[in-house]
């Protein structure tokens, strides 16, 4: 029984993009909680300390001034996993859950080894009532062997002598922060999820999020809707940017444009307007290995159709790129070898250094494969970030060199070719830039976000996805 359980100690295991900003904003609303946020890796947690608030690990607008504020007050960052699980009322599991890369389910199943992990440290360190709260996302139904791992504490213990007795309860709570604007995303939800079977324990975390979210905005759902859920939004978010990618390539063969198109379909409130930006095709971290993840859920309960149905997403979304890589191949004569290339965003979007399933990695490949020379320029990404990105060890890197400003990139560049709308790229100053490259120049613009009219006058061809060229 934990009525009115509250919750004064809070232990998040992953110190990473989800588990760092989300402890932030709780740190900040909650300051009669203590935070503790625990990483293996000690190198993350050493720049989560450090003094220097620009070396946090995540970039994100606003972060910086919540750990000013909570760091050392109520929030902590360490790597004593173990001493800080057996303090907490409540602990979040936000570990990374990639794709499996080898066994049953390769490239496919999320690899559950670092839950599993997690959830074998819980049960053997965690005194008393304890709250299991998954952040991270799962596939359906993970939360059943969690509790079966923290059950199993009950009844053994390291030397099989008799311990305390552990009461846990096992809560799905997802993120659906985007990169970029997790701090908004955390401040201003448009929902919160609570997924689970004992009233108390959501009771208790709900009273966490009260501090700063309107209770009409907390949903309780059963454990199962809760996981299914994350998935299912972030799928059908993949699927939108899927949809409108193949129409601009329609729009490029027919003369409509995909800007309008979208506006216009977007009007209709049934539709709604945001995501429907055409552009290199979605990265980041969740959509790719989400979907891989429900296609597999759906083939191993034998609904090969719902499976075929939602892998097209991706396969929608691979192509879109390679359509890129060859326009840009066939408009420069067939030929990159020695060309100069300057590539302005590495980032999967603007206003994260995150390159994770980026676009930009593959496109750079394709044309590094042609004997291209690229000029790679991203205002956050960091040069060894791009350089892991893009070469394994051993690889000869020397075609690659990282600009500190757009100008740099450009000089004497044939093509400027825009992967990521970064605000800066937007505000541009093409009659200083255009005269720096070699002509005949092109600029291939694969997120719709330059205006047209100025570059054609000033003589350099233009390529704009969805738009007929
Ligand atoms: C999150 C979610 O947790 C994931 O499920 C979701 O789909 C994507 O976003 P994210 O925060 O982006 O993952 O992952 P990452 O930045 O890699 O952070 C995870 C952290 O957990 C890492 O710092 C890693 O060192 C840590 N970790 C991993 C542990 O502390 N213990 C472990 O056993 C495993
Ligand atoms: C996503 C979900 O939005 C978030 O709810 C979930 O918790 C994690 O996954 P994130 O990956 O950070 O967040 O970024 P998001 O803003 O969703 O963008 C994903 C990709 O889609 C980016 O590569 C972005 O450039 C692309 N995108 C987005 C488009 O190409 N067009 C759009 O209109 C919107």
């Amino acid at each position: 029984m934990i009525e009115n359980f509250n919750i004064k100690n809070i232990c998040c295991i992953g110190a990473g993009y989800v588990g760092g900003p989300t402890m932030a904003v709780i740190a900040k609303h909650c300051d009669h909680i203590q935070v503790n946020v625990v990483d293996i890796n000690k190198e993350r947690i050493s720049l989560w300390n450090d003094k220097d608030l620009n070396k946090l690990p995540i970039y994100e607008p606003g972060l910086k001034e919540i750990i000013k504020e909570c760091r050392n007050r109520n929030l902590h960052f360490s790597t004593n996993v173990d001493d800080e699980i057996s303090k907490a009322d409540m602990i979040f599991i936000s570990v990374n859950t990639p794709t499996k890369e080898k066994g049953i389910g390769a490239g496919q199943a999320s690899d559950l080894k670092w839950v599993e992990a997690s959830a074998r440290r819980i049960s053997e360190n965690a005194k008393g009532t304890t709250i299991v709260v998954e952040k991270s996302t799962l596939p359906v139904k993970t939360a059943e062997t969690i509790k079966t791992i923290l059950e199993s504490s009950k009844k053994y213990s390291k030397n099989n002598l008799k311990k305390e007795i552990n009461n846990f309860y096992v809560l799905s709570s997802p993120e659906f922060l985007a990169e970029g604007s997790a701090i908004n995303d955390l401040e201003n939800p448009d929902r919160v999820l609570i997924g689970g079977d004992d009233n108390d324990a959501i009771i208790a975390l709900e009273k966490v999020y009260l501090n700063w979210v309107d209770k009409k905005k907390i949903l309780r759902t059963n454990l199962w809707s809760s996981e299914l859920s994350k998935l299912t939004a972030n799928a059908f978010l993949a699927q939108r940017i899927s949809s409108i990618n193949s129409i601009s390539s329609l729009c490029e063969e027919t003369g409509a444009d995909i800007e309008e198109v979208s506006k216009a379909i977007g009007m209709d409130k049934r539709i709604g307007s945001k995501f429907l930006n055409s552009g290199p095709g979605f990265g980041g971290s969740c959509f790719k290995k989400d979907i891989l993840n429900l296609v597999y859920l759906c083939n191993f309960y034998g609904l090969e159709e719902v499976g075929s149905y939602w892998e097209k997403v991706l396969e929608l979304n691979n192509w879109q790129q390679k359509r890129i890589s060859k326009i840009i191949i066939s408009k420069l004569f067939g030929n990159l070898f020695n060309k100069r290339l300057a590539i302005l965003g590495f980032a999967f979007k603007a206003d994260t250094n995150d390159t994770r399933e980026s676009p930009a990695i593959s496109i750079c490949k394709d044309l590094l494969l042609e004997g291209a020379f690229l000029s790679i320029y991203d205002p956050k990404v960091e040069i060894n970030q791009i350089q892991n990105d893009l070469f394994k060890n051993g690889d000869d890197n020397s075609r690659v060199c990282v600009a500190s400003t757009i100008q740099e990139s450009v000089e004497h560049a044939d093509a400027i070719i825009i992967l990521t709308e970064w605000e800066e790229f937007k505000k541009i100053n093409w009659d200083k830039l255009v005269p720096l490259m070699r002509k005949p120049a092109w600029l291939f613009d694969t997120r719709g976000i330059i205006n047209l009219q100025k570059l054609i006058s000033l003589g350099i061809n233009v390529w704009t996805v969805g738009k007929a060229n």
